[in-house]
């Protein structure tokens, strides 16, 4: 049969297509390995206005239920130098590469930036969805333009950096939900640039790791993958996403009278200068549930932000466990939460719960 640039396959488990492991079907799945293909599939009358979730590596995602409609997975990973400058280079990645191959692509070839996002995992075409970040970097400062395939007109579109709206675990394509495939980044990465080892325990590790004197960036890399490692349970052991909810930002007023109440509450500053940036994991923490089991649903041993699947929770479990964690957070200091992960086939109500 010739070959149409994606495999199409029906009634198809997730389970190993989620960092969670949860079981769920999807009613169709592609893998498009030809991203030139997306106006033909689109075509399809199958697909023209099927219910679509885009996937990556299934990183940042709870299927709450099976996947009606279309599943789609970009797997072309192709890297290249597009333009090396004496400063500055020029490199694109397709959507479907494995999002720590091109941070340590980026620092094999001398150039710098990505260095604190090292294994973050996921792929490169879902980075710009919810602008990831680690260790006091976000992956928007070094994205030059994103290509995404446009759903309603079937064209490929380039989104600059600033059409890109990147905020904190937020962007255009985040809000603009399934209308847009992202189906390529570039990035614009300095050759030059100090490293950035401020985030809490960074310095710390380097000196664990007997480097003396200013690191080099992959040294950094490779400190922040050690943290990571001891911070928060490797997926493949034990089924999570992350963290499960986003760090909440408040007024500092309130901010000012929550710190008053409660000695020890972690106060960061926010994105503006009249906001602040609290901890959910200590707020989670301290409403008890670090290390909480209920069946397979539970919360790390190691982290309260991150939710876990100890062998066969479902998606809905996990689901109503998060509520729960909300709806105590909220009762006892008066914060919401907000879900990291995108939550698919289900909706996130914490006032269903019973708090704690
Ligand atoms: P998926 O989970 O498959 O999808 C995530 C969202 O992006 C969904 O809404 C999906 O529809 C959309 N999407 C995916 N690909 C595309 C595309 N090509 N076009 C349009 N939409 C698309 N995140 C951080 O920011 N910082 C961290 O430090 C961090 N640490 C993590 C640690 C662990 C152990 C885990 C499991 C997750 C962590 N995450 C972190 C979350 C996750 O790694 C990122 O959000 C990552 O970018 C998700 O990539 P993915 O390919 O798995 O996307
Ligand atoms: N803390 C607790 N209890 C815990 C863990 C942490 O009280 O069990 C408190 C500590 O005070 C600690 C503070 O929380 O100092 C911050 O913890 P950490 O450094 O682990 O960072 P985080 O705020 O929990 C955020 C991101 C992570 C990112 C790290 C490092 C969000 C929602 N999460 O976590 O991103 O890797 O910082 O930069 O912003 C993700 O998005 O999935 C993710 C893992």
């Amino acid at each position: 049969m010739a070959d149409r640039g994606w495999r199409l396959a029906e009634g198809v488990s997730l389970s190993g297509r989620n960092t969670f492991r949860v079981e769920a079907r999807a009613e169709r799945l592609a893998d498009v390995h030809n991203p030139a293909a997306l106006p033909a599939l689109f075509s399809e009358p199958w697909a023209q206005f099927a219910p679509l979730l885009v996937l990556g590596e299934g990183s940042n995602v709870l299927l709450a239920s099976d996947v009606p409609g279309l599943t789609l997975c970009l797997t072309r990973a192709r890297i290249a130098l597009v333009e090396d400058g004496p400063d500055s280079a020029l490199v694109e990645a397709d959507a479907g590469v494995a999002w720590n191959d091109l941070v340590h692509w980026s620092l094999g070839r001398g150039l710098c930036g990505l260095e604190n996002l090292a294994l973050i995992p996921g792929t490169a075409g879902a980075a710009p969805i919810q602008n990831i970040g680690a260790y006091g970097v976000e992956v928007g400062e070094f994205v030059d333009s994103v290509q995404a395939f446009d759903r309603e007109t079937l064209r490929l579109r380039e989104f600059e950096r600033e059409d890109c709206r990147f905020g904190y675990r937020d962007s255009v394509f985040k809000r603009e939900g399934d209308a847009l495939i992202v189906t390529m980044l570039r990035l614009r990465l300095p050759k030059r640039r100090p490293v950035n080892t401020a985030y809490a325990g960074v310095a710390e590790e380097l000196a664990a790791m007997g480097i003396e004197g200013p690191p080099k960036h992959r040294q950094v890399a490779e400190a922040i993958a050690r943290l990571r490692t001891r911070k928060l349970p490797h997926p493949a052991l034990l089924g999570n996403a992350g963290s499960f909810f986003k760090n909440p930002v408040i007024e500092a007023a309130q901010a000012g009278a929550l710190a008053a109440a409660h000695p020890g509450l972690p106060v960061f500053p926010g994105p503006s200068a009249s906001t602040r940036k609290l901890s959910a994991a200590w707020l989670i923490e301290q409403a008890g549930w670090k290390g909480f089991r209920e069946g397979d649903a539970g919360v790390a041993a190691q982290h309260a932000l991150v939710l876990v699947n100890h062998g066969r929770a479902s998606g809905a479990e996990l689901l109503a466990l998060a509520e729960r964690i909300a709806a105590s957070v909220q009762a006892r200091f008066g914060v919401p939460l907000e879900p990291e992960p995108r939550i698919v086939g289900g909706r996130f109500d914490p006032g269903r719960a019973q708090g704690g």
